[in-house]
C-alpha cells in the first residue's frame, strides 16, 4: 500500500516486522561485502527499534553475518550528556546491539553530548561531513516521536535543517522522565541529525509500533506537510517506508 509517496508495509506484530527490517539489513550487508564495499547505517534509539537490534545480533551469532564492513551514524544524543551514564544514547546502543557484534569501535558515529557550547556546531558540520565522507547513509531507520519527530527534530524543524543543537520538546521530556527518573532529570537539548541529514539516506525506514503511536503515523502519512510534525516531510521524499504493526496502522484511512 501506498500513501502521499510513502510505502507502507503491515505486519501481524512488532516481532515479525523487527525480523523483516534486521533481514533487510543484512541482505545490504552481505550484498556491500560482496562488492568490497562498506555498508553505511543510520540507527535510532528508543524502544521501538530493539528487536530490530536483537534479530542483528542473532545474525551475527548464528548465522555469522559480519559486520567489519558497517559504518553507523547515530541519529542523536541528548546534550548535555556523559557516554558513561545510563540513559546515554551511548550506553544503549553498546547494550542494545554494538557489544555483541564485530564492529570496528572506529566506525560507530554518535553525537557527542560532552562538547563545549562553543564547539558544537563545527562538530555538527563535521558530522554532516563524516557522513558524506562514507558515501552517504544507505539505511536510515527511524521511529517517531509522539510529537511527530524524528530524531529530535522538534515541531518548528525545516526540511532543510542539518545536524544541530535543539531545544526538546515538553512532551518529548515528560516521555522521557521515567527513563531519567523525573522530568528534572531530563536534559533541556539535544544533538540531532536535522531533517535534511534524514532526507539524503537512499532508504528510509520509519518503524512504529502499538496503538499510541496510531495518531502520529496517520498525520505523518496523511495530514498537510507542516513543520509542525516534521515526519509529514518525509511525503515529499523517494524510498521512504513505514513499516508498522497492526495497531500503529490502525488509523491510516482504509
Ligand atoms: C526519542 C528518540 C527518537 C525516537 C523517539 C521514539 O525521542 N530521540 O529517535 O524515535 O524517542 O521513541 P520510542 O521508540 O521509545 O517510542
Amino acid at each position: 500500500m501506498k500513501r502521499n509517496g510513502i510505502s507502507i508495509q503491515i505486519y501481524e506484530d512488532k516481532e515479525q516486522a523487527s525480523v523483516a527490517v534486521a533481514q533487510r539489513m543484512g541482505e545490504l550487508i552481505k550484498a556491500k561485502q560482496a562488492l568490497g564495499k562498506k555498508a553505511v547505517l543510520g540507527l535510532a534509539t528508543g524502544a521501538t527499534p530493539i528487536g530490530v537490534y536483537e534479530e542483528l545480533i542473532r545474525l551475527h551469532r548464528e548465522e555469522g553475518l559480519s559486520f567489519q564492513n558497517v559504518i553507523t551514524f547515530n541519529l542523536d544524543e541528548y546534550y548535555p550528556m556523559q557516554p558513561a551514564s545510563d540513559q546515554s544514547y551511548v550506553a544503549f546502543m553498546q547494550q542494545q546491539l554494538f557489544a555483541h557484534i564485530d564492529i570496528p569501535a572506529e566506525n560507530i558515529n554518535i553525537p557527542d553530548g560532552t562538547l563545549g557550547q562553543e564547539v558544537v556546531d563545527t562538530y555538527c558540520e563535521a558530522y554532516e561531513q563524516k557522513i558524506a565522507n562514507a558515501g552517504g547513509l544507505d539505511i536510515q531507520l527511524l521511529g517517531i516521536g509522539r510529537t511527530g519527530h524524528v530524531g529530535f527534530n522538534e515541531p518548528g524543524s525545516t526540511a532543510d535543517s542539518l545536524t544541530r543543537l535543539v531545544t526538546l520538546n515538553e512532551v518529548t521530556r515528560q516521555d522521557a522522565a521515567s527513563a531519567f527518573d523525573g522530568l528534572e532529570n531530563v536534559p533541556t537539548q539535544a544533538i540531532t541529525m536535522g531533517v535534511g541529514t534524514i532526507a539524503k539516506a537512499k532508504n528510509i525506514i520509519l518503524m512504529a509500533w502499538g496503538e499510541k503511536k496510531a495518531e502520529i503515523v496517520k498525520k505523518a502519512l496523511e495530514g498537510e506537510i507542516t513543520t509542525e510534525v516534521p515526519a509529514t516531510f518525509l511525503q515529499k521524499l523517494e524510498g521512504v517506508e513505514f513499516i508498522l504493526d497492526k495497531e500503529a496502522a490502525g488509523r491510516i484511512d482504509g
